[in-house]
Order: C-alpha cells, then structure tokens, then sequence
C-alpha cells in the first residue's frame, strides 16, 4: 500500500498520524442535530425511558406503546410490547400523508448508465401491488419469503410487501451462490422465492433464475418463484409455480392496507455465519428494530432529510443494507443511492462520479473499500467534484489508522467527520460510534457507544471489567433493535450469546481494547468466524465446502491477514491417497467454494499438507495454523500429537511468501 501512495500524501499523512485526536469541525457541531454531550447523560439516567422516548418521537404508531423493555425473561428480552406498527407504513404511507412522496428515494444507478428515480409515493404503489400479488399467492402473516435480488429497487418492494403482509423476507447476498441460497429456503421453509432473471456484474450478465433452477430441487413447502426481469436474460418458467414480478403487479389491486403488527412480531430473517458450517438465521422483530435503525441513521449520520442525499455503498443482502439502505432511510424520509455495480465498473472512478452527479452529501462505506481506492491512487477521485460531502462513514471491520486518515483527507478534504460504526447483524443497528458533531475522533477507533447502549471490556478468564487494555466486547444492557433468537434454533441462540456471562451480558464475539480515555478499539473475532472484505464467514463452513472436492480429505481452514481484504482465506489442505497436488486442483477447490457458499469465500492461498497439527484427541489445532500463517512465534504445543507436522508447514509457508 505504501508505496502506492505519492510521496507527498505519504509524508502529509504520516504527519497526520501524530494527531491523536479529530475534534468535530465547527461549522459541523453548530448545524448538528446533536451537539450537546448531555444526551449520553440523560439516556443513561433513564435508558428505557429513552429510547421509549425515541420509538414515540420516530415512528408513527399505530398503537403507541405505554412500556420500554420487558426483562422478566432473559435472555428473551422484549421491547414496546404493547405497541402496534406496521414497517413498511412508517417506510411509506406516512411520508406520502405529510405530502413528500414526489421525493426521490433511490437514485437508481444500473451499471451501463441507466438512471431511474423512484419517489416514495412509486415505491408504495409498487409496494401495494405487490403485497396483493403474494397475498394472491398465498403469503400471509408469519410466512417466509426468500429474496435473492441484485440492487435494483425491486429488492426495496419485495423487502416492503412482505412488511406491508405481515411475512417476513430472508434476503439472501446476490454473492451467494445458488445453492447457499437452497440451503436458506430450506432451513426457514421460505414458501416463495423472488429472484431475478439475470444479474449484471462488470458487463457480463450470470443467469441467476437458471441457477436457483439448477440448485434447488424440490423443497416442499416453497410454491412460488418470482421472477424479476431485469436482465433480459432467457429463463425457463416453470408453469404452475414460476411467475413474472410485472405481471403479477399489473394484475394486482392497488391497495393493501398495512397489516397491524405487533411490535414484537418478526420482521424478517438474516442468515449469517456463525462458529458452525451451519449460518444461524438471526431474527428480528418490528418495533424494536424500527426504533434502533432510525435513531441511529438519523444521529450518526447527522441526517436533514430534506437537504442531504445519503449513499450507503453496501449491498441489501447484508445487515448494513437491511438497516442502512432500506429502513433507516426510508424511515427518515431520506433520499439515498443505489448502485447496482461494482467500484472499478466501468471505470475506477466510478463511484466519485456517482458522488458529484447526485450531490452525496453522506457516504458509507467498508474499510476494504477505501483500502482499494488508495491502492488505485488519489488521483482518480481528483477528477471528480466531491464538495457536495460532508459526513463520511465506515463498517464492517476495523479501519486502519492510514486508511481513516487517506479517507479523511483524500475523500473528505479534511471537512468530513468520520463515523466508525461498529455493529454486527445480530445488534440490528450501530452499537458503537462518534457522534459526528459531539465525539472527538480517533483513527481506528469506533470510539463510544451511542446513548441507551451499555458495552463493556471484560477480562476473558474473570469477566471482571477492564478499565484500560484488551479483553471480550460485552453488552451489558438490552436495547431495542437486539437480535430476539435464532430461527428455530432457540437452544443455540442462548449458547451463542447468553451462556458465558450469563443470560443478562450478550457476548458479542469480538475481542476489543479500552484506552485511557474509555474509547473501545475493536480488534477482531475471537471465534471461528473470519472478516473477507466486510463479509462475515465461517470457517467450518468454508471447510465443509473444500471437502465436498472428491480429492480432498481434509481442510482447515483460517482467516490471515491481508492488506487488501482486511483478512483472507487460508486453506490447509491434505489429499486423498496419492493424489498429486496441482495448479488444476486449486482452482478445482476454488470452484467448490463458489458453487457452494460464493465466489467471494474462495480460498486465496492453498497450501499442501501432508497432515494437519492435531491434539491426541484428533482436533485440528488451527491456533498453530494461524500462528504460522501470520509468521508468529509457535503458542502453546505440548498438546500436539506429532510437532514434526508444524515443522513440515513452517518450511512450506516460508516457500510460499519467498514465491509472493
Ligand atoms: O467483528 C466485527 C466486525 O464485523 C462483525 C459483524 O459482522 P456482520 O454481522 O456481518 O455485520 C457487519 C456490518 C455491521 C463484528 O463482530 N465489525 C463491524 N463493524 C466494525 C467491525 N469491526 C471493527 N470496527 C467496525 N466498525
């Protein structure tokens, strides 16, 4: 990285680093929403209260509800319980009664340069329609519905019709393979599927509806696929369960009226990896989740619905995209972009022209997204104007201190306060953040939680709390937008969360630092979970994929660090018999993982083992693998069966960084 940046920005970012602290720029903290540090004080004095408050004051009820959080039943926590509400109104209806639905809110950008505005007033006709349609088809309340969408506003529909019906959607990453997205159905017994024809991706277009085809078999509770068409692409129909989205909308009647949720009833199902090869189907339920995700859009972000346009660069199939591209903004009444591509399509300065043609006045982005634009050089968003922004965000995994202060400086021209938002799929909404005309920042940390949040550092053998070092991120107190269980899984989700420190901390799975000032820096997992490029997957699972190779016996699989990507697949991989490893067979392997999870969990590196390190019990030490990976000094090996094994590995992976 270094040496692709010029050497002026190199040493005026160097000189950057001696700066440990960002205080918000004054022209910011004057206009900010929130400006005064006592709302951490008065959420902490009465947290229920608060965020009681924050349901009643963003969201329009339709019974509004009299209590905060229910605790009688950790760690099965409920919140406004006696409320009523319907998402998709709030997304909608009620921006379209207060006279704004002539207000854009998606710049649709397709990746060949096509434009379309939707308002929110089309967006709730679409809605409506299609709410009918799959109420036609026999959704209702408490269904599941599949969507494997690529970023059309099509995917905003589908999400809002099951909302508008009571059904909750199970969006799957476009990235995912088709047979990732069978094994979803399967495990949520989705009764219908709304997929698209084809989906673009750098000018070739993937036959997404011949694949969902091709993967699915028969899975008996799913009658329906809708199929978007959007591509152009040829796909076979098959009649009686097969339908096309437009006609279904043109057949539909206009109007749905919102189905009166409660608002501890399930909005939808996320799936994502966990510890296990098995992802864990994290649900989340109306009220709760509604008041999280539009308190902290509309706090972090600063947001002025009528004069920003907001551009959260994530993919819908992701948490970041449920709370960050569909609800958080819509329930503010936000204009956003929606891109449909990729960065470096069809060029490398694409997303800056994005930023100076809609006038993006807050980006939000991943750390793995900025890494690559430096890489690309500072010269390209040059070309572009982007005075239009004024708030700049991150995700996903921890920014480096370089990267915060490129972004800063190149994207930001040293006006933009950064947010570093840390959150994950289970919390629903940002958990840890600045707020940007309060928080003084530092590069690399996500800095405090946001008020009515409670996180703690804690001693990983004691649990006792740490004031200052490293140990397990906690969250000590329960907040709305919180996950409520694992779908059909209630057992796992108190294990996952709720055993270690009982059923009142929620274990979040990350290893943090607390510094002398109590800002949280987040270092990363302490399970088998790995970070490639902000996308969460698990070890075990990529493990299961290489094994299903009829070459391979065996596979451990770890995360290693990588520049590019935050972290990167490592495989170790033993052969069946004598099966000669070779160039052909990496690729073999690699295309297992992309049929079977998705291009982006392929390996990067493959290394050839003989045997794997082993416990005398037979456990794979993938510690040791990591160790070496990373060129650490050996940990603990006395466990270890045979130590010649670490030796043999030591000297293969010292061959591969020769060859790198
Ligand atoms: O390890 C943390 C990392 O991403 C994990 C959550 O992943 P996921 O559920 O896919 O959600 C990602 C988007 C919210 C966390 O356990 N992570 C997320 N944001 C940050 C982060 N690590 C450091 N800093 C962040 N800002």
């Amino acid at each position: 990285m270094a040496g692709e940046v010029s050497t002026d920005l190199e040493r005026e970012l160097g000189e950057m680093l001696e700066q440990e602290r960002f205080e918000p720029p004054a022209e910011f903290r004057e206009r900010a929403l929130w400006s005064d540090p006592a709302v951490y004080d008065e959420a902490a004095a009465d947290p229920e209260a608060w965020w009681l408050r924050q349901a009643n004051e963003l969201l329009d009820w339709e019974e509004a509800p009299s209590e905060g959080l229910d605790d009688s039943n950790p760690p099965f926590y409920r919140w406004f319980a006696d409320g009523k509400i319907n998402a998709s109104a709030n997304c909608l209806d009620r921006h379209v009664a207060a006279g704004i639905g002539d207000r854009v809110a998606y710049h649709w950008r397709g990746e060949e340069g096509e434009e379309r505005d939707v308002t929110y007033a089309e967006l709730l006709a679409d809605t409506q329609r299609f709410a009918n349609a799959l109420k036609g088809l026999g959704v209702g309340k408490g269904d599941v519905v599949g969507i494997y969408l690529p970023m059309i506003p099509e995917v905003v529909v589908a999400m809002l019709a099951c909302a508008r019906i009571g059904a909750m959607h199970n969006v799957v990453f476009g990235g995912f393979s088709a047979e990732a997205v069978r094994e979803r159905m399967e495990f949520s017994e989705a009764k219908a599927l709304v997929t698209v024809d084809g989906a673009r991706r750098k000018g070739k277009t993937a036959p997404i509806k011949q694949q969902v085809d091709e993967h699915l078999g028969v899975l008996g509770t799913l009658k329906t696929i809708v199929v978007v068409r959007h591509a152009g692409t040829d796909c076979p129909m098959q009649e009686g369960r097969d339908r096309f989205y437009d006609e279904l909308l043109e057949a539909a009647d206009p109007e749905c009226l919102p189905e009166p949720m409660g608002a501890e009833d399930p909005l939808f199902i996320l799936y994502t990896s966990g510890s296990t090869a098995k992802p864990k189907g994290i649900l989340h339920t109306t009220g709760g989740y509604l008041t999280g995700v539009a308190a902290t859009h509309r706090y972090v972000f600063d947001l002025k619905p009528e004069s920003d346009v907001y551009w959260c660069a994530a993919d819908v199939g992701w948490v970041t995209g449920h709370s960050y591209i569909v609800y958080g903004p819509l329930l503010n009444g936000a204009t956003s972009v929606m891109w449909e591509g990729a960065p470096d399509y069809p060029s490398h300065g694409i997303w800056w022209e994005l930023v100076d043609r809609y006038g993006v006045t807050i980006l939000y982005t991943a750390p793995t997204a900025i890494r690559t634009f430096i890489k690309w050089g500072a010269d390209i968003p040059a070309e572009s104007d982007l005075s239009s922004l004024r708030l700049l965000g991150s995700v996903g995994e921890p920014i480096n201190p370089k990267a915060w202060l490129w972004y800063h400086k190149v994207i930001g021209a040293e006006r933009c306060p950064i947010v570093d938002t840390w959150w994950q799929t289970e919390t629903g909404a940002i958990m840890i953040t600045p707020l940007p005309g309060i928080t003084a920042t530092k590069p690399g940390s996500a800095t405090t939680p946001f008020p009515g949040v409670a996180a703690e550092v804690v001693g990983e053998g004691d649990g006792e709390p740490v004031e200052q070092g490293q140990g397990l991120l906690i969250l000590t107190r329960p907040w709305p937008s919180m996950l409520r269980t694992l779908y059909k899984e209630e057992e796992r989700f108190v294990e996952t969360y709720f055993s270690r420190f009982g059923k009142e901390t929620y274990l979040v799975g990350d290893a943090a630092r607390r510094d002398e000032d109590g800002y949280l820096w987040v270092i990363g997992r302490i399970d088998d979970v790995v970070n490639v490029s902000g996308h969460r997957l698990s070890t075990a699972e990529v493990e299961s994929a290489i094994v299903a190779h009829e070459k391979v016996a065996e596979a451990a699989v770890i995360g290693q660090s990588d520049e590019q990507t935050g972290q990167a697949i490592c495989a170790f991989v033993t052969l069946r018999g004598d099966t000669e490893h070779s160039e052909e067979l990496v690729e073999g392997i690699r295309a297992v993982v992309a049929e079977r999870i998705g291009k982006f969990a392929r390996p990067k590196r493959t290394v050839w083992a003989d045997e794997l390190p082993k416990t005398r019990s037979g456990k794979i030490m993938r510690r040791l693998l990591r160790d070496i990976a990373e060129g650490r000094a050996l940990g603990d090996v006395t466990t270890l069966r045979d130590p010649s094994v670490m030796e043999e590995l030591e000297a293969k992976i010292g061959a591969y960084e020769d060859e790198d």
